[in-house]
């Protein structure tokens, strides 16, 4: 199994890692293939993403996954995001070994998750503001 530069360089120096305190939104997904975690932090600033860290308890593809995930992300519309698929993840990656197809996956998961996620705390937030 093969990785490409692209996978091997974002799993050596993995982009915005880590946490986020008091995160507007966070997916934390467990593959049903593997086992391997994700969790998303997401900060939201005026319908975008301003802020974005992640923290992945798994494969190389998956830690490359989640990171270019963040890069691809940031500063986005939380609308555009929910468009995102592990495909374009994938190609980002400029490909991925058929049996680590599941890790881009795991990415597009979380990232869905978090939003989600904001948004059932943005409805929570407007519903009390209306009482
Ligand atoms: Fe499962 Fe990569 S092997 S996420």
């Amino acid at each position: 199994m093969q990785y490409s530069e692209k996978v091997m360089e974002h799993f050596m120096h993995p982009r915005n890692v880590g946490k986020i305190e008091n995160p507007d939104g966070v997916g934390k997904i467990t593959s049903p293939v593997c086992g391997d975690i994700m969790e998303l932090y997401i900060k939201v600033k005026n319908d975008r993403i301003a802020d974005v860290k992640f923290q992945t308890f798994g494969c190389a593809a998956a830690v490359a996954s989640s990171s270019i995930l963040t890069e691809m992300i940031k500063g986005k519309k939380v609308g555009e995001i929910l468009k995102i698929t592990n495909k374009r993840i994938t190609e980002a990656l400029g490909g991925l070994p058929k049996e680590k197809l599941h890790c881009s996956v795991l990415a597009e998961d979380a990232v869905k998750s978090a939003i989600e996620d904001y948004l059932k705390r943005n409805v929570k937030v407007k519903n009390k503001k209306s009482k």
